[in-house]
């Protein structure tokens, strides 16, 4: 009879567990149910939408976060923020990209600066940290993570991201302790983000008068980061389409012919 308490202890003790577990504070909410122009089978990204989210990464996140698998002239491309060649190519032009040796094997000026040029439509996205020791050194030991896939690498997707940036100035629960540095975020895992708010009201001053809400700025990125992540979505969508109607045409073909086949048989 020594088996039964012991079983029983075992129970309570996997019972109190799940308590403790459920009533994790560091526990994430789940994502907001925002909706998105890009979801569905027909879905397809709202352009200006593109184009207000690339000012919000160019203007905030860039300050922290790299964006190293994008090309600059992909701003043209289709299915994209539907720039034209020639604003890609003046968008380029603005950032400064690390330099190649110059004649004499420099990488420096005289004073020690990173030698630069002005970016072609060829080049990607500059990060804006020299490597992972400044990221960090500047961020508190955090490291700010690429953006390129962001929105693919998190579960939750574009609603993950939207939550994460418009979840802060939340009061935390009783009890709950922020750490040293950090900044409560209930959407992120342990809710102790290291990342500042990095959105407020205004913040950018979008050139097509769209009120500049934290909502909206979190709305716009995130449409971006979608299509950075997933530059073909829109011709995805379309060939899957295709091959639908295709597909329905052939199995009617088909049928025609299966009956035709078989007409005499019966
Ligand atoms: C001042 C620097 C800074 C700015 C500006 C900034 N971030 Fe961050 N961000 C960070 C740091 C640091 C982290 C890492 C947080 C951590 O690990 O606790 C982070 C993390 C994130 C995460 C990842 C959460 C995860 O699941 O790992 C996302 C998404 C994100 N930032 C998006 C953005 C976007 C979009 C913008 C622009 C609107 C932005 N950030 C602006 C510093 C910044």
């Amino acid at each position: 009879m020594k088996a039964l308490p012991l079983a029983l202890a075992s129970l309570l003790a996997l019972a109190g567990a799940a308590r403790a577990d459920a009533a994790d504070p560091g526990a994430p909410l789940p994502p907001k149910a925002e909706t998105w122009s890009f979801e569905g089978p027909f879905g397809t990204f709202d352009r200006a939408a593109l184009q207000r989210g690339f000012q919000v990464y160019k203007e905030v996140c860039s300050a922290c976060h790299s964006l190293n698998r994008i090309a600059f002239h992909t701003l043209a491309d289709d299915g994209g923020p539907g720039f034209s060649v020639a604003q890609a190519k003046a968008i380029a032009a603005a950032y400064k990209i690390p330099a190649d040796p110059n004649d004499k094997g420099e990488t420096v000026d005289s004073s020690g600066e990173r030698l630069t040029r002005p970016g072609i439509p060829a080049d990607h996205f500059p990060p804006p940290f020299a490597n992972e020791e400044a990221a960090r050194a500047s961020n508190g030991g955090a490291l700010p993570p690429d953006l390129s896939i962001i929105v693919k690498a998190r579960e939750g997707g574009p609603r993950y991201v939207y939550s994460i940036l418009t979840g802060f100035g939340q009061k935390p629960p009783a009890g709950f302790k922020v750490l040293a540095n950090k900044y409560y975020n209930p959407y992120f895992a342990g809710r102790n983000i290291s990342m500042p708010p990095p959105l407020t009201e205004g913040t950018v001053t979008f050139s097509d008068g769209t009120t500049a809400s934290v909502d909206q700025e979190a709305h716009d990125v995130v449409t971006f980061l979608t299509w950075a992540a997933e530059p073909k979505l829109e011709e995805r969508k379309r060939l899957g389409f295709g091959v639908m109607i295709f597909m329905l045409v052939l199995s009617g073909l088909l049928f025609l012919s299966y009956r035709r086949v078989w007409k005499d048989a019966h």
